[in-house]
């Protein structure tokens, strides 16, 4: 997740798409300690709208701004002393409706909404991961409704502002704010806040893995990639610019999305205790270290160093450096035996495993936080207590075709990695079955757990099955669109 280090080596000066008209959340991200997403539906249509327009669109933090920040906060000695607040603001199709009532963003599952895309659905996800738009994202349900959602998520949302700071009070105050200037016309909700872990474990998931190291690089936003870093054409993220995947269509559904973005939140409970344990006592049973065992589940230890350049062990100046953490792929890997085709980062990222306009299709950039304290090592060693995980946030030009594909044809397709896996064998002769990714993968039956996979050859001897539970638990979701500054200043509040 973003820390004053997500890996976007840019610089506005010499964009060449109209970052001062891109929310700064979108492409680089606000740069941030602790965030607070502000969930709310619109009560009084004429006078929310012209508060935005007058009042509030003018300060929200652009892309602009947020490289001119992360320039500061590069060359501070420490990235501690953050101090930045930024603000960034999006809609649902019920908070849109309200601003331009018909409006279509020819998104269709923008226009269902989260909670209705969240539970499975009967289609099948094409074995390959490369073919039709078929996702069930399978959130555990009953009757059709998300049985493990919060209350929050279930009902109405028409928008949420995002705000991000240095402390806690950078949140209380903006908060203030915005409810001093809404005042009646807004009905805010409970918000959801996240903030980077303390210490050594900053930068680093619940689990306890550094996050945030590989998003593509923006093509006309970033200058130099670090290597291994793919630049994917700025239409996959942002409206109105190109997009290289075969048949996408480079139409603006309409004039004024341009400079504007999907953004999907998804509240994700981590059960680390449980993780933990699962790790430690397979592990131990399979006679291999568990960082190892973890290592394989992800696809890179929790340094952030790739198993694909490390198989055997942690090398923590690798995980540390933007020119080596991201500079492999998995040609010479056909068989998993460095980093599994089920891992969460091949899963999600297969690399040369497809070609580059099947993956740029599905890149999305990252900008999740965590939320919840720390674990408790005294109460909480083998059960949670304690509601902890990741805010996870995304950004794309097509729901359906990146995040929905991402979860639902991958990570939860125990047939995908690759065309090439299909039919293969392992070096022992046994067949590849993948399974689904074991941090994120969810199967159609939550009672059936999670597919197994071949037992996986894993250097430098032994053999590792990944889990048949699930350690993250959905608890809410939102899609909303980002439109651009001037969007808001004018077609949406006029
Ligand atoms: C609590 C839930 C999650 C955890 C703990 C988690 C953890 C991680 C970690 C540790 C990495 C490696 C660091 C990096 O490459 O940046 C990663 C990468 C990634 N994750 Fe997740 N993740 C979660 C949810 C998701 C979801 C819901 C998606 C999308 C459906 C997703 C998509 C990705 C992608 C695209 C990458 C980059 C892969 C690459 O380019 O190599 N993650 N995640």
């Amino acid at each position: 997740m973003p820390t004053p280090l997500t890996p976007m080596p840019v610089s506005a000066a010499v964009s060449n798409l109209e970052v001062a008209q891109i929310q700064g959340d979108i492409l680089i991200g606000l740069q941030k300690l602790v965030q607070r997403f502000v969930f709310f539906e619109i009560a009084n249509v004429d006078s929310f709208k012209s508060i935005l327009r007058q009042q509030v669109s003018g300060g929200l933090v652009t892309t602009t701004q947020v490289a001119k920040d992360r320039e500061q906060i590069l060359s501070q000695s420490s990235g501690q002393n953050l101090s930045l607040i930024g603000v960034n603001i999006g809609f649902s199709n019920t908070g849109m409706q309200k601003l331009i009532p018909g409006a279509d963003l020819g998104d269709s599952s923008f226009g269902a909404g989260a909670k209705l895309r969240a539970i499975a659905m009967t289609s099948t996800p094409d074995p390959t991961g490369a073919g039709p738009d078929t996702q069930p994202i399978n959130d555990p349900s009953v009757e059709g409704v998300p049985s493990t959602w919060d209350a929050k998520f279930l009902g109405n949302i028409d928008g949420v502002f995002i705000i991000t700071g240095g402390s806690g009070s950078d949140l209380g105050m903006q908060t203030q704010a915005l409810k001093s200037a809404f005042g009646t016309s807004w009905l805010p909700l409970d918000p959801e806040d996240g903030q980077v872990r303390p210490g050594s474990n900053k930068g680093h998931e619940h689990f306890g893995w550094l996050d945030g190291i590989s998003q593509p690089a923006v093509n006309g936003l970033v200058v130099s990639p670090f290597p291994g870093q793919d630049v994917v054409e700025a239409g996959h993220f942002v409206f109105g610019y190109p997009k290289v995947a075969a048949g996408a269509s480079f139409a603006l559904p309409q004039p004024w999305m341009k400079n504007g973005s999907f953004m999907v939140f998804r509240k994700l409970q981590q059960l680390v205790p449980e993780f933990t344990t699962f790790i430690n006592d397979s592990a131990t049973a399979s006679g291999v270290a568990p960082e190892l065992l973890g290592a394989r589940m992800v696809g890179r230890w929790k340094s952030g160093a790739p198993v694909s350049t490390n198989p055997t062990a942690d090398n923590a100046p690798v995980g540390d450096d933007s020119a080596q953490n991201n500079n492999f792929d998995f040609a010479t890997d056909q068989s998993g035996q460095s980093c599994p085709f089920s891992a969460h980062i091949r899963k999600t990222n297969p690399r040369s495993d497809l070609s580059k306009p099947q993956l740029d299709a599905r890149r999305v950039i990252r900008q999740g936080i965590p939320y919840g304290p720390e674990v408790d090592p005294a109460t909480e060693s083998t059960t949670t207590i304690s509601n902890r995980g990741l805010l996870f946030v995304c950004y794309q030009t097509s729901i359906l075709s990146q995040f929905e594909f991402l979860q639902g044809s991958w990570a939860n397709n125990p047939d995908f990695i690759c065309p090439i896996a299909k039919g293969a064998n392992h070096a022992d002769g046994t067949a590849i079955t993948t399974g689904i990714d074991p941090i994120i993968g969810q199967p159609v039956d939550p009672t059936v757990g999670r597919t197994p996979d071949s037992a996986i050859p894993t250097p430098p001897g032994g053999v590792l099955t990944m889990p048949t539970t699930l350690f993250i638990k959905p608890l809410g979701g939102g899609y909303f669109f980002m439109p651009s500054i001037s969007a808001l200043a004018n077609e949406l509040t006029t």
